[in-house]
């Protein structure tokens, strides 16, 4: 078993976006290119020898190989130990609990999220800190600076670990823990919710699907749903990863969930129904007769959340999202605690979660979480729904009707223009951007703008400042619109407007959604003109 120290030569392209380095297994599986990747992350780190390294996957395309050469580079860049999921299989939040159990360095996530996969799909590699979250801006700056001058890597000459036998092996002068993936997570599980009141839920006659969507979730649900809390087999539906995700997507959205949203708005359909994306941070949640939007969960997530053991004190604080709606906000004015938007992506709670200001954060797009890890998780929020559901002894829908009722509905939707041509998506949003200035005033359908500006976020807690993280248009009846580009796109430009409008407590809360936000869908197109610049007549997905 040697060292080897060998010679490569950079990518310019490895820069890391919302969620660390997204690109399509191809270009992954360029000479050299997950090496390099890696070894700029352990560069632009300091005083790891020794220490532990957590590394697990959602088991797509490429999981095998990469994390194969991920164990062998730790090991010759000076880890003491690696702690690896059975299989090479972490779910995102797992592995964020995993890091913070065994009180780890870091950890690398290999996961594209919700992405495809397949050998044509989209493999990934995040670097999480020893708070168990996503590198802050701090380090993902110089990582990507290190892998424009990188020229050497160091791993090791040795054969491939076994991954599927838990138990310690040695690798070098590191040694190798295979665990099982769920375990520790189960157990954390089951600290902050009233277990007991799920299992009298289900025994009561009480029906869920949850759709694993053939990704890294399966295994956990199973595990807890179907086993600790005694669903009936077959609770969970795909349950089995695999590397392609059956060919399926394995993004928990109105989209790729259509049929079991259909079976929920069915009188034979189940009362409940929930998914979870590809690395299991995300969640979808269905009532029957009711979908409850992800801006809405948070809300009514950080409203009932002392209805669980694991916050039964109450919550700290809140946090959002910048294009995430300002339903929460409500929430945490009437509770008397701290609110804070934030831009776009996980890396940004981190902060406010260690500082012990907030307990709950979420994002409009399936993300929701606690400060019981330090990345969103969607077992978690389906769990946490399962006990308000089981103490209030209410169904979905009536309860989010209370909510409205109690402090309005925010309707909200986002339009996403996917695979837009680069150069076109630029220039939308930099004209728009140099025309902020000029539109508070302005009034256009009867509606008039209040402020326009490009999102600057201070961290309250480091003092850092994220500059130009999208564009927020805001009107005086309490309406907002926000664009900005995708950051884990591989293929041209994403462009994601948001639109949102406030109908108070005793206001109209039976509109369509899309009907209630066609005056401000009509605007952007005056304001931007989307769909004259992209040559697209709707969006891609709407959400
Ligand atoms: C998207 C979501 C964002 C989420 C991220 C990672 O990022 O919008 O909320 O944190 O995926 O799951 P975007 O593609 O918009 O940059
Ligand atoms: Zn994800």
């Amino acid at each position: 078993m040697t060292l080897q120290t060998i010679k490569t030569t950079p990518y310019a392209d490895q820069k890391p976006g919302t969620s660390g380095l997204r690109k399509r297994v191809t270009v992954y599986q360029q000479p050299n290119y997950v090496e390099n990747y890696i070894q700029a992350i352990f560069d632009s780190l300091e005083g790891f020898a020794g220490q532990t390294l957590v590394i697990g996957g959602d088991g797509r395309y490429y999981n095998d190989v990469a994390i194969q050469k991920a164990i062998r580079i730790a090991a010759a860049n000076g880890f003491g130990k690696v702690l690896v999921g059975q299989g090479g299989l972490l779910s995102t939040p797992a592995a964020s609990h995993v890091i913070r159990h065994y009180k780890a360095f870091g950890g690398l996530v290999l996961s594209a999220s919700h992405n495809p996969g397949g050998p044509e799909g989209d493999f990934g590699i995040k670097y999480n800190i020893g708070n168990g979250g996503p590198a802050p801006e701090k380090i993902t700056d110089a990582v990507f600076d290190r892998t424009k001058v990188i020229d050497s890597y160091k791993t090791l000459d040795t054969p491939d670990i076994d991954l599927g036998k838990i138990g310690t092996q040695q690798i070098g002068d590191m040694v190798v823990e295979v665990i099982d993936p769920v375990t520790d997570y189960a157990a954390l599980m089951e600290t902050l919710f009233d277990f007991d009141a799920i299992r009298a839920l289900f025994k009561s006659g009480f029906t869920m699907t949850f759709d694993a969507m053939n990704a890294v979730t399966g295994p956990y649900a199973k595990a807890i749903i179907e086993g600790i809390l005694g669903a009936p087999a077959g609770t969970v539906i795909n349950g089995v990863p695999s590397p392609s995700f059956n060919d399926g997507h394995p993004d928990p959205n109105l989209v790729y969930c259509k049929d079991m949203y259909d079976l929920l708005m069915t009188p034979e359909g189940p009362d409940f129904g929930a998914a979870s994306d590809g690395d299991g941070d995300r969640n979808l949640i269905i009532g029957k007769n009711r979908f409850v939007t992800p801006s809405d969960s948070l809300a009514l997530l950080a409203a009932n959340a002392h209805l669980a053991p694991g916050y039964k004190g109450g919550i700290a604080g809140i946090a959002r999202s910048m294009p995430t709606s300002a339903a929460a906000d409500r929430v945490a004015e009437k509770l008397g605690i701290e609110m804070h938007e934030t831009p776009t992506g996980w890396k940004f709670f981190g902060n406010l979660l260690d500082a012990g200001r907030v307990t709950i954060c979420g994002e409009e797009s399936a993300g929701t979480g606690s400060d019981h890890v330090r990345e969103k998780d969607g077992l978690w929020a389906v769990l946490l729904w399962l006990n308000i559901l089981a103490v209030r002894k209410q169904g979905v829908d009536e309860i989010v009707r209370e909510h409205w009722a109690t402090y309005g509905r925010n309707y909200y939707t986002r339009h996403d223009y996917e695979e837009v041509d680069s150069a076109i998506a630029n220039a939308l949003v930099d004209d728009l951007r140099g025309r902020l200035s000029s539109l508070p005033g302005q009034v256009i359908d009867g509606l008039e703008i209040a402020y326009a500006d490009d999102f600057t976020y201070h961290d309250p807690v480091d003092g850092s400042t994220s500059a130009k993280q999208g564009i927020r248009i805001g009107f005086k009846d309490g309406s907002r619109i926000v664009l900005r580009l995708s950051g884990t796109g591989t293929v041209g430009a994403t462009l994601r407007v948001y639109l949102e409008r406030y109908e108070p407590a005793d206001g109209q809360h039976n509109l369509d959604t899309q009907e209630a936000l066609a005056p401000l869908i009509s605007i952007i197109e005056k304001l931007a003109g989307i769909q004259k610049r992209t040559g697209r007549n709707e969006p891609s997905v709407i959400t």
